[in-house]
């Protein structure tokens, strides 16, 4: 049985002005979840969108909604993300001094938890709160801005963390974002990924949505498939 890889669109490439029928089109492509990046200017240098558009969104869609906090202090805000919306809000380790505490705050609000840690931040720091949380993002680009270049260094990383959920807490989800195109979605899949975010891959002016989501899958069993077939 060939593992199902979860494909998820990040909105912050959408176009804003049609956001309901773009996020449309990805779920009818078959879109697993919408990821949505919430940046506050202060842990990231961008300032991207919070609860209305994630309510917005809400409406929008049915499938699941992952929301990657890209923000100094989550745990002021995680219950208000959890009641416009979320189902599954992921922090990032370096932006809380709290992790215990913030991911039980998500847990209790009734989201799932989800950790996540910058491209030069030590592994390690997953460690102890690995077993709490439904979800680990490998960041494969600094966190801030869509459509940058894939850091090959995360494919090790992705690795790695894969080991350490498979010894810690098999039923966690490894999600990878950032720089994901068709053209290394296969690697990362290779390297452990189970959950695939991609922006500018999917809402790109110059593709239908649809085509650029085959192209994903089509990237992504190419890498299941057993070799030699
Ligand atoms: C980057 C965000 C990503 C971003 C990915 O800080 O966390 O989710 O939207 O965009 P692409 O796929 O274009 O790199
Ligand atoms: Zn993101």
């Amino acid at each position: 049985m060939t593992r199902h890889i979860h494909l998820g669109p990040s909105i912050l490439a959408a176009d804003f002005l049609h956001l309901g029928d773009q996020i449309e089109a990805a779920q009818a492509a078959g879109a697993d979840f919408i990821h949505v990046d919430v940046m506050d200017g202060r842990f990231v240098p961008n300032i991207s969108f919070g609860l209305p558009l994630l309510e917005a969104t809400r409406r929008a869609t049915t499938l699941p909604i992952d929301v990657h906090l890209m923000m100094v202090e989550p745990g002021l805000w995680v219950q208000r993300f959890a009641e416009a919306g979320a189902d599954i809000i992921t922090i990032h380790v370096e932006a809380d001094p709290h992790l215990h505490g913030t991911l039980r705050l998500i847990e209790e609000s009734g989201a799932a938890p989800g950790i996540t840690l910058n491209p030069a931040t030590p592994i390690v720091m997953l460690e102890e709160v690995l077993p709490m949380v439904r979800q680990v993002l490998v960041m494969c680009v600094n966190p801030g801005f869509g459509g940058q270049t894939f850091i090959p260094a995360a494919l090790d990383r992705i690795a790695r963390v894969r080991d350490m959920i498979e010894r810690r807490n098999p039923s966690c989800r490894l999600e990878v974002d950032g720089g994901i195109k068709a053209s290394n979605v296969g690697r990362a899949v290779s390297a452990g990924a189970d959950t695939i975010v991609a922006g500018s891959a999917i809402f790109s002016p110059d593709r239908p949505i649809p085509e650029a989501m085959a192209d994903m899958r089509a990237a992504i069993r190419a890498a299941l498939a057993p070799a030699g077939r």
